[in-house]
């Protein structure tokens, strides 16, 4: 009886009180994440609330405890502190360990935390789903071996490429990410000089040089035929990266806007139960709504 009126009592403060999530980060301010989980809300029918959340950098452990003791359902991780909340998980789902950060959170009942990482399947599910790109015997290179670059090789070694190339300017990084990764397919690692000669169906952007409005060091004659060049990062105007990839023979090119928002769709999935229509929130969003 008492466990019944337990849960009478909780679902009725669902429906009265919005259910509370939140974006972490630092810097957050700019975060596309508020309004795209509103576009989810309404598309849903659900009654939640999303804010994003400045946390000062040795804070984060305090601040996601005291969101989840305020009745905090979950959260989204961003920089810099998917590693932190990697560490701060009591348990982890398979694609998190493999990234080896954390990108979601969900609060179980007994307040355990749950870490998620949905970043890699958003990237797929842009590629395969938004832009038609199927990634199965494809030759893959990732640029970057740094914790972005990370978060996407599982997802996309699941997808069964001929080939996944990780190229890094340190080239030690890029050989050990692809040591962690050899179990789950083919993936080699090089520097960017050996590129030269080496040509690519997929080539993505893991790397932040796009943060800095600067250009990873590719050699000419990179991308094969009908090539799709992906930069993770997204912003007002085409990256470095990709205003290089169309003048270079890239037939896409395309900024991580849609892997943004089907990451944050993994997320609701995870939270709500409901994975919400994408492609018309990319729509919205690339015209400014
Ligand atoms: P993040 O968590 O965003 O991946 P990170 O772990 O600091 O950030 O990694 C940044 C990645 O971008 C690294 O792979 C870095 O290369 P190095 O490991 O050789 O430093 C890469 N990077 C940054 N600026 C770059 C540039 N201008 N050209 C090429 N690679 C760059």
């Amino acid at each position: 009886m008492a466990t019944r009126c337990g849960q009478m009592a909780s679902m009725v403060e669902e429906e009265t009180t919005p259910a509370r999530y939140a974006v972490m980060g630092n810097p957050v301010a700019h975060s596309k994440s508020p309004q795209i989980h509103r576009h989810f809300a309404h598309q849903s029918g659900h009654d939640i609330e999303y804010t994003a959340l400045w946390v000062d950098v040795d804070g984060f452990r305090e601040a996601v405890e005291q969101f989840r003791d305020e009745g905090g359902k979950g959260l989204n991780i961003t920089v810099p502190f998917k590693l932190e909340a990697f560490q701060l998980a009591d348990n982890l789902s398979d694609r998190a360990k493999l990234a080896g950060a954390v990108n979601t959170i969900r609060f179980e009942p007994d307040g355990k935390i749950f870490g998620d990482n949905t970043d890699g399947t958003g990237l797929v599910h842009d590629l395969a789903k938004n832009l038609g790109v199927q990634l199965r015997n494809k030759k893959i290179l990732v640029l970057g071996a740094g914790g972005a670059a990370r978060g996407v090789l599982g997802p996309l070694l699941r997808q069964n490429p001929a080939v996944l190339v990780i190229v890094n300017r340190t080239v030690s990084k890029a050989r050990e990410l692809a040591k962690i990764f050899e179990p789950i397919g083919k993936v080699e690692a090089c520097g960017y000089e050996e590129l030269v000669g080496k040509r690519f169906d997929v080539v993505i952007n893991g790397t932040s040089a796009s943060l800095k409005g600067e250009m990873p060091p590719l050699p000419v004659n990179l991308f094969a035929n009908n090539a799709v060049a992906y930069d993770m990062m997204y912003g007002d105007k085409p990256t470095p990266f990709l205003e290089w990839a169309m003048l270079h023979g890239a037939t896409i090119a395309v900024d991580g806007l849609g892997m943004l928002v089907e990451q944050a769709a993994e997320s609701y999935l995870l939270w709500r139960g409901v994975r919400p229509e994408t492609k018309h929130i990319i729509m919205a969003l690339r015209k400014g709504g």
